[in-house]
């Protein structure tokens, strides 16, 4: 089964049409890569998807429902571009906010916290931690539910090349769990990290498939060659 599938999505912001009409499918229990330079459709195409956009026509299924469908809140997590944790309040403190919001139990945080390995931090304010500990505090809120889904919006950006491996060692690691997981970046070189590619460019699919689909497909030896090559043959054809 599919966990994401879309059908010539069209999605206006601003009066501008910024996904025209968009067609793909997130397979489940993987790890799907949503590439993309700035401005391309990431969030938009993201927003649209956990059901906080206003999509013009298409469709849009999530987990076998309509996405923004009431029942898909507890079975899909979001993780926004900034996420937004409170800097003032411990580990602890936060994920019993978010339960809280959530309508999870409150016993369920010491699970997540131990999830994202952040157990000596547990007393620690927010505003003490390191980029890469606050990126899993936000994953940690978002693992409160239990969801089936995750969406990632870009949530490697800024961090030190160690703290992302540590991120990406995480994501694969629930995804052996069989959770989904639709991760998007701008950065060519964690296209790699994923077994499944959505490239995308100025709202438009440029190409699916998996990293080695791609290099063979092109010819080339890196992501970043590979997606420039799709470009130059797009412009070109
Ligand atoms: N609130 C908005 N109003 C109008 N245009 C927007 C808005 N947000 C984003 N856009 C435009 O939509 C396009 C896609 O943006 P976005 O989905 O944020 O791309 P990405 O996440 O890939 O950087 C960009 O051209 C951007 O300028
Ligand atoms: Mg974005």
């Amino acid at each position: 089964m599919n966990a994401i599938e879309i059908s010539h999505l069209r999605v206006l912001r601003g009066g501008r049409v910024v996904l025209p009409d968009l067609s793909c499918t997130v397979s489940s229990g993987i790890i799907t890569g949503l590439l993309g330079p700035s401005g391309s459709g990431k969030t938009t195409l993201i927003r649209a998807i956990v059901g906080v956009q206003r999509v013009l026509s298409g469709q849009l299924t999530v987990l076998g429902r309509p996405a923004g469908s009431p029942e898909l809140r507890r079975l899909v997590g979001y993780v926004t571009q900034s996420p937004s944790v409170y800097a003032d309040l411990t580990v602890s403190e936060n994920l019993a906010y978010f339960a809280s919001m959530a309508g999870v139990a409150r016993s369920a945080v010491p699970a997540v916290i131990e999830t994202v390995s952040l157990g000596a931090f547990r007393q620690t304010p927010v505003s003490q931690l390191s980029g890469g500990e606050r990126a899993r505090v936000s994953l940690a809120a978002a693992l409160l539910p239990a969801p089936r889904l995750l969406v990632l919006d870009e949530p490697t950006v800024g961090l030190d090349p160690v703290l992302r491996q540590e991120l990406w060692d995480l994501f694969h690691r629930l995804a052996q769990d069989g959770v989904s997981f639709l991760i998007s970046s701008h950065v060519m070189d964690e296209a790699g990290r994923c077994q499944q590619l959505i490239l995308l460019r100025e709202g438009r699919v440029l190409a699916t498939g998996t990293p080695p689909d791609l290099l063979r497909h092109t010819e080339t030896k890196s992501l970043e060659e590979a997606f420039l090559r799709l470009i130059a043959a797009e412009v070109t054809s």
